[in-house]
């Protein structure tokens, strides 16, 4: 490490980073804007958190998309600590893993089987896996990211704003494999078309994460998409990590109101304890009895719990509906503080999601901004169920504080 990057962290960073590559388990968490960047955050209530330092942040980055509800939120909270009594893994299913599989199951359009896995990248394999087996192919189209464990084709996304060189293999995977995964750009159907044409009856699935900035596209988009692979004989995955609990309890499905064969849920759906869900046709979940998808900690209960208090949180207090009002009427006002100090950020996209756009101003020194005034941010910014109208003031005072400091002069 160098001496300038020494002085500028903090001594959490530098054993994080002795201790772990990218000193974070997850690649987007790792600090790189200290001193105003928090280097660890140590609790959570509500839509504030806390680093070492006893610093208070009014946070939008919600642990990357999981946390809907807010940190450390009562009823969820309760609901572990109730289920934590009783134990939480066993070898046998616990009724949480029935109870909460028939929730989703009368939410989502194409759920008519579920099953659970820990994370929505490893949920994405097992539908791949299922759509291979189901189809007797091998190929796969991919739109977007879909979890580091898929990020296998030349020039697909292997981090949500990251994608690898386009002519070779990403590293760690196999050329044979990575020849079997297709990447096609969020909207471009034209793209879609001619690999389908190219790898004519060897398409097992396309698999679909929405692009934020220009989710509006998915109006034509997903008919267009839904079209195509049942003309082809594929399987249709929509990747709902985000989507999902968020612009509808079932996701883009539910919004856009186009049925997929099969779906992915993790983030928002145990309000950030580790679950998510795969679903789909009855016919392709059967697929699992040949094509083995299996994990001792499927049924883990604490997430379980996590998960129904969850849901039925969204179902008693209209959670979605409050997403987007208060999304509308917070981001639009922080656009507005932007524009009329000829700050060039904007957010774009959905309000439960939407998306920062640049011009003329860099993303760094925005963000940076942002944590020096007790923002917490990140590209896809979130409000959650717990950002009420009196944080919200709170937090365009501290935009105000942003937008001031980086006026041109
Ligand atoms: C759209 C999308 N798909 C898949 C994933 C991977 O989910 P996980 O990190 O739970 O494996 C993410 C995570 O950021 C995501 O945003």
């Amino acid at each position: 490490m160098s001496t300038e990057s020494v002085a500028s962290t903090s001594s959490w960073t530098q054993r994080l980073q002795d201790v772990m590559p990218f000193g974070s388990s997850t690649s987007s968490k790792a600090p790189s804007l200290e001193p105003e960047e928090p280097s660890v955050i140590v609790r959570g209530k509500g839509c504030r958190v806390w680093d070492d330092r006893d610093r208070e942040f009014i946070d939008f980055r919600n642990g990357l998309g999981p946390v809907t509800l807010g940190y450390a939120f009562p009823a969820v909270n309760e609901a572990i600590r109730k289920q934590l009594d009783s134990g939480c893994v066993y070898g046998h299913p616990h009724p949480l893993e029935c109870e909460v599989a028939e929730m989703l199951r009368d939410v989502i359009p194409c759920a008519e089987q579920v099953r659970f896995l820990k994370t929505g990248g490893e949920a994405l394999a097992a539908c791949i896996k299922i759509a291979r087996a189901y189809t007797g192919r091998e190929h796969v189209i991919q739109v977007g990211y879909n979890g580091w464990l898929n990020s296998l084709s030349a020039g697909g996304r292997v981090l949500p704003g990251q994608s690898s060189a386009t002519n070779i293999a990403p590293p760690g995977v196999p050329e044979a494999l990575s020849a079997l995964h297709h990447t096609c750009a969020w909207n471009d159907v034209v793209a879609m078309k001619n690999v389908f044409e190219q790898f004519d009856n060897q398409i097992a699935a396309v698999v679909v994460a929405a692009d934020y900035a220009q989710m509006s596209a998915g109006e034509a988009y997903y008919p267009a998409i839904r079209a195509l692979t049942q003309k082809h004989g594929a399987v249709l995955i929509f990747d709902e990590i985000v989507t999902g609990f968020r612009i509808a309890c079932a996701g883009a499905q539910e919004y856009f109101e186009v049925t997929p064969d099969m779906a992915v849920y993790a983030k928002g759906m145990a309000n950030g304890m580790p679950l998510s869900a795969y679903v789909g046709k009855r016919d392709l979940m059967q697929t699992i009895k040949r094509a083995v998808i299996s994990t001792t900690y499927g049924g883990e209960a604490l997430s379980l719990a996590a998960a129904k208090a969850t849901l039925q949180t969204y179902d008693r207090e209209n959670v979605v509906d409050f997403l987007w009002a208060q999304g509308e009427s917070f981001w639009t006002r922080a656009n507005q503080i932007m524009k009329d100090r000829n700050v060039g950020a904007k957010l774009e996209g959905f309000w439960p999601c939407p998306m920062w756009s640049f011009e003329g101003l860099d993303a760094q020194q925005f963000f940076r901004a942002c944590y020096k005034h007790g923002l917490s941010l990140y590209n896809v910014s979130y409000v959650n169920f717990s950002h009420k109208d009196t944080d919200v003031e709170d937090a365009l005072k501290r935009f105000e504080k942003v937008a001031d400091e980086l006026r041109p002069a």
